[in-house]
């Protein structure tokens, strides 16, 4: 597989200041002498949170450094540990420095939490502005931001079809990024889970929660538009089947995508690699251009996501 990610550095990749910050020398350049991200935070918490610090609640918080390439600001995680912020290389997303480096979205409803993250406050121009702790732990976005892909598709503004959208941990985090003025088109086919990202989608506008079995689009076409973007995570061993059918109803040609793989659905006997090529070659069979395969495997054991443009020929 050449256009894997294994031993490409990620996090010192980002813009703001460039280069790696050379504490500790993670080829992930994360900053954590353990190399990488902190893991001491792991992947539990409770998924529910809900309550959340309250501070920064007010202010303007799009006044901060989203888009800028200027100095980071100073502020405080809930624990009270000094952390400064700087932008991303992708637009909409936050690295905070602190004793470690972590991956942050812009709270679009300040003073909630929605799965236990932590939040953080910082001073901004015109008032103070919240971010929420981005868990790679908990999203397969957020760990393949961390293991440093080469183009990321969800940016301010987009509209994007997520497949697989369970209570909401990443769809939250996707709404931060795309803003007021972009969508997340959430499906779910779970009925329990569902409740939550209907929730969810009460304080957040730019959700909008779609209950259904992924594999049947023709129910909710009268819900979505043709999109710019497309994520799946159904964890199904038709997965690729059901991201083709939905795209060939909803993606944009030249839409970005991003499928994500989980090997053990397909084959749990077979090598994962073999399932990631298989899965990749039956995409690209479909129309898609495949331009990384970023392995996760360090955040999200036996899964891969598969990164690219749609361009079918018909
Ligand atoms: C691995 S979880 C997704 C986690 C989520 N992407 C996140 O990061 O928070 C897979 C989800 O896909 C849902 N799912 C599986 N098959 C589906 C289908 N055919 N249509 C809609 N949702 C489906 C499951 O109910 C489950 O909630």
């Amino acid at each position: 597989m050449s256009e894997n990610n294994r031993g490409r550095g990620g996090f010192s990749d980002r813009g703001g200041r460039g280069g790696s910050r050379g504490r500790g020398g993670s080829d992930r350049g994360f900053g954590n002498p353990r190399g990488g991200f902190d893991r001491s935070r792991g992947g539990g918490g409770d998924r529910r949170g809900g309550g959340g610090d309250r501070r920064g609640g007010g202010g303007d918080r799009r006044g901060g450094p989203r888009g800028g390439r200027g100095g980071s600001r100073g502020g405080s995680f809930r624990g009270g540990s000094k952390v400064s912020v700087e932008p991303h290389k992708f637009p909409g997303v936050f690295v905070g420095h602190s004793k470690t480096d972590t991956l942050l979205t812009l709270n679009m409803v300040p003073g909630k939490s929605v799965y236990n993250e932590k939040l953080i406050t910082v001073d901004g121009p015109n008032g103070p502005i919240e971010y929420r702790d981005w868990n790679p732990y908990r999203s397969k976005i957020g760990s393949t931001l961390i293991c440093g892909i080469r183009k990321f598709g969800i940016a301010p503004g987009a509209s994007v079809l997520y497949l697989g959208a369970a209570s909401g941990t990443t769809v939250s985090h996707v709404s931060d990024i795309v803003g007021p003025n972009g969508r997340v088109y959430a499906v779910e086919f779970s009925h329990r889970v569902g409740r939550e990202l209907v929730n969810l989608a009460k304080s957040r506008p730019n959700i909008v929660p779609i209950i259904e079995d992924a594999r049947h689009p023709q129910k909710y076409r009268m819900l979505v538009p043709m999109v710019d973007y497309m994520f799946a995570d159904v964890a199904q061993p038709d997965q690729a089947r059901i991201f083709v059918l939905n795209a060939e109803f909803f993606l944009k040609n030249n839409g970005g995508y991003m499928l994500c793989i989980k090997a053990s659905c397909v084959d749990s006997k077979l090598d994962p690699q073999k399932i990631y090529e298989q899965q990749k070659q039956e995409i690209v069979d479909a129309g898609f251009a495949c331009e990384e395969v970023s392995e996760i495997e360090e955040y999200h054991r036996g899964h891969a996501c598969i990164i690219g443009i749609y361009r079918p020929t018909q």
